[in-house]
């Protein structure tokens, strides 16, 4: 979510920045034309002043060349960029120094304010201040443009006084502006006395004590308004009267107003004068259902009541009078349903493009819908939408590439030959019997999810005819029968997903060169035979998950040329022998999960391959500051955002002002893995995420003291093999580590002291060997019960109840700082925690610490859960 949220800021600013852009350039066409006057030389000179009297800032929204630097004082100050003149006598009468980031300090005999005939001024993101709270914005009659977008700070309302002295201004924006606040008095005069006005955008602007209703004042003029990101709790306001206009009037004014808090029940109120087009009320607290007379707004394109707490029941004929509408979003109104009514009749929507209804009360497919043939997304899901989708009910919706059913009680959909769907997401419905069949000329597919179904069929060989295929995620459902030899010719095809199915026979061995398979997951199968040579062939690989199969092969050394590879599963299978310790030129040089566990390998652990693991040492932190996951980087797929995005971009919208309440998709590369004695599926992996689980094999010799490189190391389990001699005291530079469990082996000897070291360690499991000796004592040691130790006869001391004979020596002194601040309140039921046991993790048991950084405090494994449960949890 954080990231989507970025990514609509950096799409927001690069609007702006277009805006500018077109606004600075109309100005200045003037001075291109032939013979004009030339630039008067008290202008020049108070042009010259100014620049005089800024510094320049730094910030990430200033343009790379101010264009004030720019300025060459042996030319004619009307061919200076950002300066408009009037060509026939010379005077300056537009100056755009937007983004250039000046600092100046402007009182009222400012040199800019002897630009007497200045008619467009855009100051917009500066920093200027005005230490007199006066401005001399007087001087400026003429202005009808004026942009202080983000340009100050002002405590107050003072900018306002000057404002109003400005009877011709047309176009205000005071977004951003800090501290601004505007009452309801000053609002009044705004709406008195600016009554040229017709661009008002004062987002951000602290109205909390306007009352909603004055606005009406303003409207009549107006073409476009917007009031984003206000408080209002109290009072609704919603245009929901038609004027009945008679003549098709000049564009009306967009309603957006969103981001408030209104709530309260719809009310009626008149809006004179008004042809509304564009309605934006997201995420407000609106509450009951949507007046019938909102439906009388003929002249509606676009409507965004996403995240709300509307109520009721939207009927085809409501819908079907606005036949202007292009986009609708009501998502996120967990009351509100679409009913079929009136199927039989023939409604129409013919410039229907978005609809998006998710998280809505809706309980049948909208098959009203079926004639909409210009519709290209609909978004109905998690809703409780149950039974089959017949195809008459979406045959006529030729344009339709982003279907998302996601999250409903479907149990069948025919989509045999239709449209041009690009992204079809039927996950977590209870579909059952056959994978729907597709033709071959529906190759313009992309992405197919139907995970979380009941589907029973094998994979139908005509999907090796969707050439475009990148996505397909079939896992979590009842699919048997061989996996399709042809998947590997599909060269476009990033994420292969069919995991906890019944899938038997071998993995296929057809992975084409220049595969850009990023995601293999095929945990959960009945795989037999070895691992296919021809995901050598794989670069992209990023995930392998082939565990609890019966996959019978040795250890595939030769997948450690795949440069990209970060996790590796092979729990639960057969594979077997010795890993190989010898040293190939590349191996594994990105790998930070490594699961072999449940095998039957034996051996020496191979000691070389852990000082080679680059992705377990060193991490920079940086990067784990940055929470990426893998698969899921910055520029990652958020499908859905995406989609919407772009085809608002297309169609030359900008997305922010429509306000398009997006979920994101992020491509899955769940897995699971052994944390902390529990098995816990990730839904994402972050790239921070490092563990080694080589438990439940064979493996004989030493632990390896080569493993103490891994600094950035979380987990570590090598319980259940036949290690033995004693622990590597090199076990205490793993400096991250959060859990260790090196539990029924035969080792031996002390437990090192430097172990005490750990400060992140919350799970120790040290037993069934041989160790013997004093218990090291503080720090994490002191968390630790019984159960880490039970099965050595031959320890004492804390918490064990044997006392040690002679008492401890004293503990030796390490340099560090004791980090007493390191608390832990990792509050598992560990009774009963043993290596291999696997436990369903349940919220209850779980209380994670709040408060400081995650990497301060409670380690990052701590927060990855909190990350991920979260994200279950939403
Ligand atoms: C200003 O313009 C003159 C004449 O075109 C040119 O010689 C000079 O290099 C320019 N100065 C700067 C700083 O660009
Ligand atoms: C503006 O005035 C403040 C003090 O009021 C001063 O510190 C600052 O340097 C001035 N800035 C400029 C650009 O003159
Ligand atoms: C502006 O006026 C103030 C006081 O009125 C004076 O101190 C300052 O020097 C003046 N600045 C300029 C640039 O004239
Ligand atoms: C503010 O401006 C007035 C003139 O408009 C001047 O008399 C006064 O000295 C200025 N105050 C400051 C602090 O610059
Ligand atoms: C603006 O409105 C205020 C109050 O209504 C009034 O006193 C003032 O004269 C008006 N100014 C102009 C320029 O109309
Ligand atoms: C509009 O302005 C008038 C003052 O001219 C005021 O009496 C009226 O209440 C305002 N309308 C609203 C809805 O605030
Ligand atoms: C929506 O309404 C329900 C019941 O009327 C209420 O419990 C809930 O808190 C409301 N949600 C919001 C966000 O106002
Ligand atoms: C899944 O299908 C099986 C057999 O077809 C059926 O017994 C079972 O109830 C189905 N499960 C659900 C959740 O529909
Ligand atoms: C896939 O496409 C090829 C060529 O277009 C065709 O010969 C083949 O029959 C198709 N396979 C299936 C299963 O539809
Ligand atoms: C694994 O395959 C080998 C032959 O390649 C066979 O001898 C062995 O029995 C198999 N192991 C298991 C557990 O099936």
């Amino acid at each position: 979510m954080g990231s989507l949220i970025w990514f609509s800021q950096i799409l927001c600013l690069s609007f702006m920045l277009l805006q500018f852009r077109v606004q600075s350039s109309s100005p200045s066409q003037s001075s291109l034309d032939s013979s004009p006057h030339l630039c008067r030389p008290e202008e020049r000179s108070a042009l010259l002043d100014f620049k005089s009297t800024t510094n320049l800032v730094d910030n990430w929204f200033c343009t790379p060349r101010p264009i004030i630097q720019t300025w060459n004082e042996s030319k004619d100050c009307c061919s200076w960029e950002g300066i408009a003149c009037d060509k026939r006598n010379g005077h300056v009468i537009g100056l755009d120094l937007s983004s250039n980031c000046l600092e100046a300090n402007l009182t009222t005999n400012s040199s800019l304010f002897r630009l007497e005939k200045l008619q467009s001024l855009n100051l917009a993101y500066n920093y200027f201040r005005y230490p007199n709270l006066s401005f001399g914005f007087d001087r400026w009659k003429s202005l009808t443009y004026l942009n202080l977008s983000r340009s100050g700070y002002m405590n107050g309302s003072f900018l306002f006084d000057e404002i109003f002295l400005l009877p011709k201004l047309v176009s205000l924006d005071l977004s951003n502006y800090y501290g601004l606040l505007l009452d309801n008095i000053k609002f009044q005069m705004l709406a008195h006395n600016l009554t040229e006005l017709r661009f008002l955008i004062l987002d951000y602007v602290n109205m909390s004590l306007v009352v909603p209703s004055t606005l009406l004042n303003l409207t009549s003029s107006l073409e476009h308004l917007s009031l984003r990101a206000n408080t209002w709790r109290t009072q609704i306001w919603v245009p929901m009267s038609s004027p009945a206009p008679t003549l098709a009037a000049t564009p009306s004014p967009p309603f957006d107003l969103q981001n408030n808090c209104l709530t309260g029940p719809v009310d009626h109120v008149e809006m004179p004068n008004l042809i509304l087009q564009e309605v934006y009320l997201s995420n407000n607290e609106i509450s009951g259902s949507i007046p019938s007379s909102f439906f009388d707004l003929v002249h509606l394109t676009r409507v965004n009541l996403s995240s709300n707490n509307l109520t009721g029941t939207i009927t085809p004929d409501m819908l079907s009078k606005l036949v202007d509408l292009e986009d609708l979003d009501l998502s996120n109104n967990s009351l509100l349903s679409l009913s079929n009514n009136g199927i039989g009749v023939n409604h129409s929507f013919p410039n229907l493009r978005f609809l998006i209804f998710s998280s809505c009360n809706i309980h049948k497919f909208p098959s009203f819908l079926r004639k909409a043939e210009r519709l290209e997304i609909l978004d109905i899901s998690k809703n409780k939408i149950s039974g089959q989708i017949h195809k008459w009910e979406i045959e006529g919706m030729s344009s339709l590439y982003y279907l998302d059913l996601s999250y409903n009680f479907l149990t069948g959909i025919d989509l045999f030959g239709f449209g041009n769907l690009e992204i079809v997401d039927l996950r977590s419905n209870i579909l059952q019997g056959s994978l729907p069949i597709l033709s071959t000329t529906q190759d313009s597919m992309q992405h197919l999810f139907m995970s979380g179904n009941n589907l029973t069929s094998v994979i139908p060989s005509s999907y090796c005819n969707l050439t475009s295929l990148k996505v397909l995620d079939l896992g979590n459902n009842c699919l048997g029968g061989k996996i399709p030899e042809c998947l590997g010719n599909l060269s476009d095809l990033s994420d292969l997903d069919l995991r906890m199915n019944k899938f038997h026979g071998i993995i296929p061995n057809s992975f084409v060169n220049g595969s850009r398979l990023r995601n293999l997951n095929l945990n959960g199968n009945q795989l037999e035979g070895r691992l296919p040579s021809s995901l050598g062939n794989c670069s992209e690989l990023e995930v392998l998950d082939v565990g609890y199969n019966s996959l019978n092969d040795t250890f595939p050394c030769w997948l450690g040329v795949l440069l990209r590879l970060k996790v590796l599963i092979l729990r639960s299978n057969q594979f077997h022998g010795a890993i190989s310790n010898s040293m190939p030129a590349f191996y594994f040089p990105q790998l930070r999960i490594i699961d072999v566990a449940q095998n039957d390998f034996m051996g020496l652990l191979p000691s070389n391959y852990f000082k080679i693991l680059k992705g377990m040492r060193d991490v920079a932190p940086a990067d784990k500051a940055k929470l990426e996951y893998i698969g899921d980087n910055m520029q990652a797929v958020k499908l859905k955002a995406k989609y919407i995005f772009q085809a608002l971009l297309r169609r030359g919208t900008s997305p922010l002002s429509r306000g398009a309440s997006v979920s994101p998709i992020a491509l899955k590369f769940s897995v699971k893995v052994v944390m902390k004695g529990l098995e816990v599926k990730l839904e994402r992996i972050m790239t921070i995420f490092t563990t080694i689980d080589f438990s439940s094999n064979r493996f004989h010799g030493e632990i390896p003291k080569e493993l103490g490189e891994l600094n950035s190391l979380l987990l570590l389990n090598i319980c259940h093999n036949s290690l033995s001699g004693q622990i590597p005291s090199s076990l205490g530079k793993l400096a991250e580590l959060e859990s260790l469990d090196l539990s029924s082996n035969k080792l031996e000897g002390r437990i090192p002291e430097q172990l005490t070291k750990l400060t992140f360690l919350s799970v120790l499991n040290l037993s069934h060997n041989e160790l013997v000796g004093h218990i090291p004592e503080g720090k994490q040691f002191s968390t630790f019960s019984n159960d880490s130790y039970v099965g050595n006869s031959g320890l004492c001391g804390f918490p064990l109840t044997k006392k040690c004979e002679p008492p401890r020596p004293p503990s030796p002194q390490f340099d560090e700082e004791d980090d007493s601040t390191a608390v832990f309140e990792w509050k598992f039921a560990l009774a009963g925690y043993g290596c291999g046991l696997v436990l369903g993790l349940s919220l209850g048991y779980i209380a994670f610490t709040t408060g400081k950084p995650w990497w301060v405090q409670t380690g990052a494994v701590d927060f990855l859960l909190r990350g991920d449960l979260a994200t279950v949890a939403s």
